[in-house]
């Protein structure tokens, strides 16, 4: 329930994507906010209020029903009571009313009105998106404190046309909303976090290739926790199914090498460096350079070659004056392996889980894991969410930045 207390406030503008905003609701009812609805007279002709009504629990303002005595008054406790105001679906006319001053409904009236920070995602047809004058609406609000925008993608429009307008996916403009409404505990502000996630690859031939089964959830997840919490956060991802995060750099490599070579740039200006890519130890001493064929051979021997040990480094150079995490995947002797590799890799804690237990294996969305402190203390979790085990890994990392 991490936007419990948390009041947001959505403005719908009229437009096919509105059916929308009615997933964003529930998400952010799930999250514990406490929701009010504000639909334009247009929008209401494309959802009924009583949809948004249902799901937030909440009456919804609609100029559809009120006289503008009321939507007058109601309007001022609506700016004061949001945590953040979004507008999505945002049309082109009320992102050009927003940036003109226009206020002549409920929800550019209330808008206007509001201190919180707004999120607006437009949605509409490619050519009115593309028009310079609506670029420039966007341009100016976006160059103004305290409005933030989550862009549209391209794909295919009602209209039929192709092309960029439609409505960024809901669960980056979720995140986006969650990033802003927790904004005041946002104990990573300032700070740079460094996350590795997901397999390396190492490739026999141009065909083939060596991997691991890492899917990089646990990487992600604690890359995306700390952007909510106000970092700036760089990804290194090796091969993963996660999809990108809106508002991280993201580094792709391939290669345990290519993996070594961007943390150590990347590692220079970090606060917070976390390995938790599962990084092959060896690599094909030399990568064929035309597919390998069988011929009339019954065995075929690969020779390997040791890879760097990144975390080892890292620990190395900056163990002490950077905070260090590491991650251990052990099928036995977990917490002994674990400790020995806290040590031995000078890291601040170690984040060990067994893939023999039920719930802590590769790409479930669950981990059971115990955390082991370079001075010894172990602390054993029971299952639970990856994203929540990444916030209590990061509260940890918070405590010793402290310190
Ligand atoms: N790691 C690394 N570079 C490597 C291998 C591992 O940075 N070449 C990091 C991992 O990202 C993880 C930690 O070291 O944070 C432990 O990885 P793990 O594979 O559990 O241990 P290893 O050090 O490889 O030791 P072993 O394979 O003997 O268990």
């Amino acid at each position: 329930m991490l936007l419990k207390d948390k009041t947001i406030v959505l403005g719908v503008s009229g437009g096919i994507a509105a059916y929308k905003a009615l997933d964003l609701t529930s998400r952010l009812i799930k999250a514990g906010a406490e929701v009010k609805v504000i639909m334009t007279r247009s929008a209401a002709e494309f959802v009924t209020p009583l949809s948004f009504q249902s799901l937030s629990k909440n009456a919804v303002a609609s100029d559809m029903f009120e006289e503008p005595k009321v939507w007058e008054i109601r309007h001022i406790s609506l700016a004061k009571a949001a945590d953040v105001f979004a507008v999505v679906p945002a049309t082109a006319n009320i992102i050009g009313k927003i940036a003109s001053g226009i206020a002549d409904d409920m929800l550019s009236t209330t808008i206007m009105a509001t201190k919180a920070p707004k999120l607006i995602a437009p949605a509409m047809n490619t050519n009115m998106f593309e028009n310079p004058i609506v670029q420039s609406n966007i341009n100016k609000l976006g160059s103004l404190d305290g409005y933030h925008f989550v862009m549209p993608e391209s794909g295919r429009l009602a209209c039929g046309d192709t092309g960029r307008g439609k409505l960024a996916d809901i669960g980056v403009i979720f995140d986006e909303i969650m990033r802003l409404a927790l904004r005041d505990k946002a104990d990573l502000r300032g700070k740079k976090v460094l996350v590795s996630a997901g397999a390396t690859s190492e490739p026999i031939d141009p065909v083939r290739f060596i991997t691991n089964h890492s899917t990089g959830k646990m990487g992600f997840s604690i890359a995306k926790a700390a952007y909510l919490r106000g970092a700036d956060v760089t990804l290194v991802s090796g091969r993963s199914t996660c999809e990108p995060i809106n508002g991280i750099k993201t580094v792709n490599i391939f290669t345990a090498e290519e993996m070594h070579k961007a943390m150590t740039v990347l590692s220079k200006d970090a606060d917070i460096i976390i390995m938790s890519a599962a990084v092959a130890d060896f690599r094909p001493e030399f990568e064929a350079e035309h597919k390998i064929k069988k011929g009339s051979d019954e065995k075929l021997s690969l020779s390997l070659v040791r890879n760097p040990d990144i975390l080892s480094e890292l620990g190395r150079q900056y163990g002490g004056r950077k905070v260090i995490i590491g991650f251990a995947m052990e099928t036995r002797a977990l917490i002994e392996s674990a400790m020995k590799k806290c040590a031995e890799k000078n890291a601040d804690f170690i984040v060990a889980n067994n893939l023999k237990t039920e719930g802590a294996g590769f790409g479930t969305d669950t981990n059971v894991a115990s955390v082991i402190e370079k001075d010894g203390t172990v602390t054993e979790y029971p299952k639970m969410e990856k994203f929540k085990l990444a916030n209590i890994i990061l509260d940890k990392a918070v405590d010793i930045l402290s310190k």
